[in-house]
């Protein structure tokens, strides 16, 4: 199977130094956004350096989105969050973040690796671990609007740290992160508001959404978003004709409101 091209450009970067500090040694994961290497610096210390795609880098109004991640990030301040240390501009005009390297898998990868979903105990103890983080964030204002098994990274140590800042959204900044009538985020995790644009109706409530279907995702593959589809209905779509919750435990079941007509509520502004 031929390598995706970001990839391979991505991957074509191992070995380089950025700023004649950093070394980037190894590709760790590649995003809609940046690469992410571990690399290490020229006084030894290790870290994980993300870089902005060069298509993206050309754009002042993307790069200064990007490095904004760093300070959202930040602001969090929970050990859940992942931090960043520093941010810089290679000479090449590429802009990268420095982050503390964390070893272990993302969500997605570990989903990959377990054979398509993982134990409902495990998924559910996860869950509760990034619930932690995201009341962390949302009491300081800040709505993460990209919770999904990618963005999720599990250490070795079994502690759930929150990656990928990129598009959160500060409370007070709001106007010049993101326009009305703009989509971003991932479709198949997004909640209805934020799905049809409607930026300022996008809140804490638009993560807990995303991480419901997260944890439905974790327990079960769904049938992914397809670009084909219309955006705004991509919910009903995808809650259409869905076999059951393959769930054993009748006590584990989930309410009898369908996904279809929670998204029907949900889109009244009940919510
Ligand atoms: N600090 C880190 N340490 C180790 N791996 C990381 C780190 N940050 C990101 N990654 C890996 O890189 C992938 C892409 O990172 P992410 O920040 O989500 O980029 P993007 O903004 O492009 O989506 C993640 O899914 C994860 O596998
Ligand atoms: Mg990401």
């Amino acid at each position: 199977m031929s390598e995706d091209p970001v990839e391979a450009r991505a991957r074509s970067r191992i070995g380089r130094l950025l700023r004649d500090k950093w070394k980037l040694e190894r590709l760790l994961g590649v995003g809609g956004m940046a690469a992410v290497y571990a690399a290490t610096h020229r006084n030894g210390s290790k870290a994980a350096v993300k870089v902005l795609h060069l298509e993206l880098s050309l754009d002042p109004k993307m790069r200064e989105r990007f490095l904004r991640e760093g300070y959202v990030a930040n602001t969090v301040d929970h050990p859940g969050a992942v931090r960043v240390l520093d941010d810089d501009r290679d000479d090449d005009g590429s802009v990268f973040l420095v982050m503390e390297l964390l070893d272990g898998e993302s969500l997605e990868a570990r989903q990959a690796r377990l054979g398509g979903h993982l134990p409902p105990e495990e998924a559910l103890l996860l869950m509760d671990q990034l619930l932690a983080v995201l009341a962390a964030a949302h009491a300081r204002g800040i709505v993460h609007r990209d919770i999904k098994p990618e963005n999720l990274f599990l250490r070795t140590d079994s502690e759930l740290k929150l990656l990928d800042f990129g598009i959160a959204r500060l409370r007070d900044n709001s106007a010049s992160a993101t326009r009305t009538g703009m989509t971003m985020g991932t479709p198949a995790f997004m909640a209805p508001e934020q799905a049809l644009g409607q930026s300022e109706r996008i809140g804490p409530p638009s993560d807990l959404w995303a991480v419901g279907a997260t944890l439905f995702s974790l327990l079960r593959p769904l049938h992914r978003w397809s670009p084909s589809w219309p955006a705004p209905s991509h919910l009903t779509l995808q809650s259409a004709g869905r076999t059951p919750w393959p769930c054993s435990r009748p006590s584990a079941r989930p309410t009898t409101r369908s996904p279809v007509r929670l998204f029907r509520w949900s889109a009244r502004g009940s919510r």
